[in-house]
């Protein structure tokens, strides 16, 4: 249940949502998540609240997801005109589709006739976008083509499908349904610059795996920003993927990780750890363990062809770490890219997205085999969604506390919630909930 269904009165001025009437009770719960805020210890992780309160989920939609840029999918997901996907962010339903001319358009995928939802399918092909109820039908850049019986002085382009705002960048698609969307420039010249050597607009998906978490969407997150839990929890991804905390330090590079920087900028692709002034996005290319190349049990490549032409197989490139808050973190390797969504579903309930891209001409059965490609990453999937799991049962209970971060291995988790609390704290004051206590 949401406290706030669909929007907020006081935002509806920024955002697509619908208007509703921002009730005093809300007013005040949001003013008392401000002052929680204000007062909290960074040292110490969020109140259990902030993890299972629904009037607390209602407001990180309204205010983080209903306003950041998210990552939507791949544009080789995409492939042809007439290519569409879909997903759910929140209460908005979103379509991505490709026009004729080969643009990506995004919108809210309900109808304008009574709103039903017109493509409900996960993905399609199609010439023109019918929805089901009625038949209105869409073209694929939103504007309406036909509706039967609807008058002589009916005007089709009055009810286009509503846009949202779209950008792509390195063969990524992102999104932002608020009216006004934050500047995307300097976040399309980072990822850009670290992410285009590895040509995802040329590459393929070789593999799709979406779970459903029974965990707050921040605990996701936490789990993620740290490899404290790696040795015991991820025997797989140990093989290859190092667990010392100074690998991903937002402070401190070890010598081996300074010498793979240096090795792989001198062969053209950035690698030096960089984060956004804001925390919300950093890069960072780490190398792994020994001889590895790839995440496979061997540590040998996946994939037989490399991911990107360019890319010189001979060199130990290790793995480029991209997060971009609040909704992804990827790896991309010498031989294969894999992405990961997060979208919230509830209080207590995540939907994670995990895409494996390979060589537009890396052929199934013969350059690589998909059970080999997949494996570590959906056995760690499965492991994290288990953590994730139990850690949402044991802080629901009453007497939870929050406990100190490690100094050594969790300024990752540090880094996240402080990004988190950070932002909620802009918009909140942005709003001027400050006046109500
Ligand atoms: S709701 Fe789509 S055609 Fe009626
Ligand atoms: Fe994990």
């Amino acid at each position: 249940m949401h406290i706030y269904p669909g929007g907020w009165g006081a935002y509806d001025r920024k955002c697509a949502g619908p208007t509703r009437t921002f009730g005093e009770a809300q007013l005040i719960n949001a003013a008392n998540v401000l002052a929680r805020l204000q007062k909290r210890s960074p040292a110490y992780g969020l109140p259990g609240d902030f993890y299972r309160d629904p009037g607390i989920y209602a407001l990180e939609l309204n205010l983080l997801f209903y306003r950041e840029w998210l990552f939507a999918a791949h544009t080789v997901e995409l492939g042809k005109s007439g290519s569409y996907l879909t997903l759910q962010v929140g209460d908005y339903p979103i379509l991505l589709t490709r026009d004729r001319d080969g643009q990506i358009h995004a919108f809210v995928n309900s109808c304008r006739h009574r709103g039903a939802r017109v493509c409900q399918e996960a993905h399609g092909v199609a010439p023109k976008l019918v929805c089901p109820y009625h038949q209105w039908t869409y073209e694929l850049d939103g504007r309406l083509f036909a509706a039967r019986q609807m008058g002589a002085d009916f005007d089709k382009s009055q009810f286009s499908l509503r846009r949202i705002h779209c950008e792509t960048v390195a063969g990524y698609i992102f999104i932002c349904v608020a009216a006004q969307p934050p500047d995307f420039t300097a976040t399309r010249r980072h990822i850009e610059a670290y992410v285009q050597p590895h040509r995802l607009g040329e590459a393929r998906l070789a593999f799709e795996s979406t779970i459903v978490e029974n965990g707050n969407w921040k605990l996701v997150w936490e789990n993620n920003r740290e490899c404290y839990h790696c040795a015991r929890n991820h025997p797989e991804l140990s093989v290859t993927y190092p667990d010392r905390p100074t690998i991903t330090s937002t402070t401190v590079a070890d010598r081996v990780v300074l010498d793979h920087w240096q090795t792989c900028e001198a062969a053209g692709l950035p690698s030096a750890f960089q984060i956004s002034a804001d925390g919300q996005v950093r890069t960072s290319r780490v190398p792994l363990l020994g001889a590895a190349v790839s995440y496979t049990l061997s540590g040998q490549p996946a994939v037989r062809k490399p991911l990107s032409d360019a890319l010189d197989a001979r060199l130990k490139v290790g793995a480029l770490l991209m997060f971009h808050y609040p909704s992804t973190w990827n790896h991309f390797l010498g031989d294969h890219a894999i992405s990961f969504r997060v979208l919230p579903l509830g209080p207590t309930q995540t939907q994670l997205t995990t895409k494996w891209l390979v060589h537009r001409d890396a052929v199934a059965g013969v350059d690589y085999d998909v059970d080999e490609l997949t494996r570590v990453w959906l056995a760690t999937n499965e492991q994290d969604r288990h953590i994730v799991q139990e850690n949402q049962i044991g802080m629901n209970a009453p007497l939870y506390e929050p406990g100190p971060y490690s100094q050594v291995t969790e300024n990752g988790v540090r880094q996240f919630v402080d990004w988190y609390s950070t932002r909620l704290q802009q918009r909140l004051v942005g709003e001027k909930l400050t006046d109500v206590a």
